[in-house]
């Protein structure tokens, strides 16, 4: 909607600039004088008839809109299962390709499929006030919406009395979501009922589950644990983008089938990263044709480690890298040169800190498993207001390319339980990350078993 009120606003913009531009480039008059008597004969005066000034005026409308969209709105960059990161086999298309892999190969002996902590369910601004959003993840239905005082809540979708979904159609009154169904109430805090439209007495027992939320860092998140307990960390707050410091420049969104452990492991990966990562951005994310055009003369440098916080910071992996561009082997006086920190912040959350010589900047990426192994990796980048939107753009666009390097990885491999690692630095920081990761896991952690017996999967 947005985009269309910013077309037919380009749309006049243009059309008056036809007008105006016809004024100014006749040679009877000069551009400091305007001749308004002039001005009222051409207004007067032009064939709007002209279909030359309607193609005109649609031309320049698509460009300066398409021109605006570049260098004003933020990316929002998608890549669904079936877009990217799978082999071509030219008798189908991807989407079959994708379903066939997803349920042909084998996963291996995956760890349980929702490991414990918080959630980056959905980003802020796509709930609005008073609105409702369905989210299927984690195995569970989600009923989200902002009450009108602007609170985020999350519930279990599907309401106790006869099982409709909350929030498709659902309404928001007060702090209450009223099913559309029957028109019962309940409130966002704990999902108790608060009316029942036709009846005097509420039952005790109608109440839907209400799901710990926290909203920070333009994020609606909720805690996840299989044995019910309380969170026992948080998730921290980013300063310098909740006092507007750093402004938005878009999102990236990767929808890959693999279990949610192979995503954050990709952070303490530091042998991949020279593999998969090194070609420049430019060749693209085709892993077998990466290597053909720019490898040689200009390439990615890459030098991570990764390590464990110690307690009470236990949930928390730091992953380290220094990145820099090469060009013929040579670095151009560190202009490209770029630190980047990345706090692996339980399960699925990660804030990332990248600084330039000329910039600094945060990226979020938060990963939610929609399905036991389809995961929605979202990647969020804020860069200093003062930087242009299109700088971000290309930089987040260009994080991108390299995602779709790895899900070309993760959609098509195995989980190996037991890798046969070398005796090397790299492949120690996977088995740090493995024993690091496993605290997450718990006795009742939903294994894919069960999902096979109750999800037909
Ligand atoms: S199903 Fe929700 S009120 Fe009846
Ligand atoms: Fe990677």
């Amino acid at each position: 909607m947005a985009s269309l009120k910013g077309f037919i606003a380009c749309i006049l913009v243009v059309y008056l600039s036809v007008i105006l531009h016809r004024i100014i480039l006749n040679p009877k008059i000069s551009v400091i004088s305007i001749d308004l008597d002039y001005i009222s004969f051409v207004l007067l005066n032009i064939d709007y008839k002209s279909p030359y000034l309607y193609i005109v005026t649609l031309i320049v409308g698509f460009l300066v809109h398409y021109v605006y969209n570049l260098l004003f709105r933020p990316l929002n960059r998608v890549r669904l299962l079936g877009d990217v990161g799978y082999q071509k086999d030219g008798k189908f298309t991807m989407k079959e390709i994708s379903n066939r892999v997803k349920h042909m190969r084998d996963v291996g002996e995956i760890p349980p499929v929702y490991p414990n902590g918080w959630y980056a369910l959905i980003e802020s601004w796509s709930v609005g006030l008073l609105e409702t959003k369905t989210i299927s993840a984690l195995g569970q239905q989600f009923a989200v919406f902002r009450d009108e005082n602007g609170e985020a809540h999350v519930l279990d979708a599907y309401c106790p009395h006869m099982g409709a979904n909350l929030a498709v159609g659902g309404l928001v009154t007060g702090d209450c979501i009223q099913c559309p169904f029957h028109g019962w109430k309940f409130r966002g805090h704990d999902g108790k009922c608060m009316g029942i439209p036709y009846a005097e007495k509420i039952p005790e027992v109608a109440k839907v589950k209400s799901w710990t939320t926290v909203e920070i860092n333009d994020w609606i998140n909720i805690w996840y644990h299989a044995e019910g307990m309380e969170p026992y960390w948080q998730i921290p707050e980013i300063e310098d983008i909740s006092s507007g410091k750093l402004q938005y420049n878009g999102r990236t969104e990767h929808h890959v089938n693999a279990h949610i452990e192979e995503i954050p492991e990709n952070g303490a990966d530091a042998a991949h990263l020279m593999k998969v990562h090194r070609p420049f951005v430019g060749a693209g994310y085709e892993l077998d044709k990466i290597w053909s055009n720019y490898a040689s003369w200009i390439y990615h440098k890459w030098d991570a480690t990764w390590s464990q916080r110690p307690s009470p910071e236990d949930h928390v992996g730091c992953m380290e890298v220094t990145h820099d561009v090469k060009f013929f082997g040579y670095s151009l006086f560190k202009l490209f040169e770029i630190k980047v920190k990345a706090l692996q912040l339980g399960p699925a959350v990660v804030h990332i800190t990248m600084e330039g010589i000329f910039f600094k900047c945060v990226l979020q990426h938060m990963v939610v498993p929609m399905e036991p192994v389809v995961q929605k990796v979202v990647q969020t980048l804020y860069m200093h207001w003062a930087i242009p939107n299109i700088i971000g753009k290309i930089f987040l666009a260009s994080d991108g390319i390299q995602v779709d390097r790895d899900m070309s990885i993760w959609n098509n491999k195995k989980f190996q339980s037991k890798p046969i690692l070398s005796k090397s630095r790299e492949d120690s920081l996977i088995t740090k990350h493995r024993r690091w990761y496993s605290q997450f896991y718990s006795e009742h952690s939903p294994r894919l078993n069960f999902q096979k017996d109750t999800l037909d999967w």
